[in-house]
């Protein structure tokens, strides 16, 4: 039988319980990773593992919030107890803020959540995935950003200064364990048709038509548009890559 990509790579997503995250966790799945897939909503979380096992592929889910550093040490410890080894890692939970406001009307609390949530829980999570990743010798992490990562949008400072972030960490950390053979990269997705944009558009009116308007393919893109790109970031054929970005927006930077 023909070996499959990611055959017996232990692998973790978080953010799986929609969107990008789902159309990962799948995807490696697909190409016979043992997926260990992560988030807040459990009966999202149970519904994915179910798809994934009847599929014929093996996966599970642990309840993770990525703000809590608790959390993400209970995660590390159940990866560790069934795998013994982590692999890939792909830092993909976020959010948004539904509210748009500019920056001098931004609450604390909107930054904070924002802040806590797409900058903090991706680096708490990669300072455990890089801990277990030196101890076995090496590993991949792709950390999901945004065109906003390096771009403006009106009224998101708290989600583009935490995409921002999640760019300088993937460099920092890219060239601090280089040598170490851990690779680390980014994907910037621009819009791309998942729970996040169907909020925003909840509260900005036209938004959809605005955004395929400024978009050079005049679409929306799939989540599987950004998990194929994802994949391939994390397979040996990405193998002299690391602290870049992989730019998946349907021409909307251009
Ligand atoms: N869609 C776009 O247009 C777009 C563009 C650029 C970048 N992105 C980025 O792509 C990533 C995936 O987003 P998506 O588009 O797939 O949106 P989505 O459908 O809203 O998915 C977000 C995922 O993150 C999880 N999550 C949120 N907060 C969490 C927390 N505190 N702890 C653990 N999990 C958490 C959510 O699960 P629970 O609620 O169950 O925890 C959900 O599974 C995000 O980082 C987002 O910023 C999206």
């Amino acid at each position: 039988m023909e070996k499959k990509r990611f055959s017996d790579k232990v692998v973790l997503v978080t953010g799986t319980t929609s969107g990008i995250g789902r159309a990962t966790a799948l995807a490696f799945a697909g190409e016979g990773a043992k997926v260990v897939t992560a988030a807040r909503r459990e009966e999202r979380g149970a519904e994915l593992v179910d798809q994934i096992i009847k599929d014929g592929g093996e996966a599970c889910f642990i309840r993770t919030d990525i703000r809590n550093p608790g959390d993400i040490d209970n995660l590390f410890e159940k990866i560790l107890e069934k795998y013994c080894r982590l692999d890939i890692a792909v830092n993909n939970a976020g959010m948004s803020h539904p509210h748009i406001p500019t920056v001098a009307k931004t609450t604390v609390e909107e930054w904070d959540a924002v802040i806590e949530t797409n900058a903090r829980g991706t680096w708490l999570c990669m300072k455990q995935e890089i801990k277990q990743m030196l101890a076995q010798g090496g590993g991949v992490i792709v950390n999901t950003a945004s065109i906003l990562g390096f771009t403006a949008d009106y009224g998101l400072s708290h989600y583009c200064a935490s995409k921002h972030a999640i760019l300088g960490l993937t460099r920092t950390a890219a060239y601090e364990y280089a040598k170490k053979n851990i690779r680390i990269n980014a994907v910037c997705p621009g819009p791309i048709q998942t729970e996040i944009l169907e909020r925003a558009s909840q509260f900005i009116p036209n938004m959809y038509e605005m955004v395929i308007a400024n978009t050079a393919m005049k679409r929306i893109g799939e989540p599987r548009e950004v998990s194929g790109i994802i994949l391939w970031m994390c397979s040996d054929e990405a193998s002299y890559m690391i602290g870049k970005e992989i730019v998946v927006d349907g021409g909307q930077s251009i």
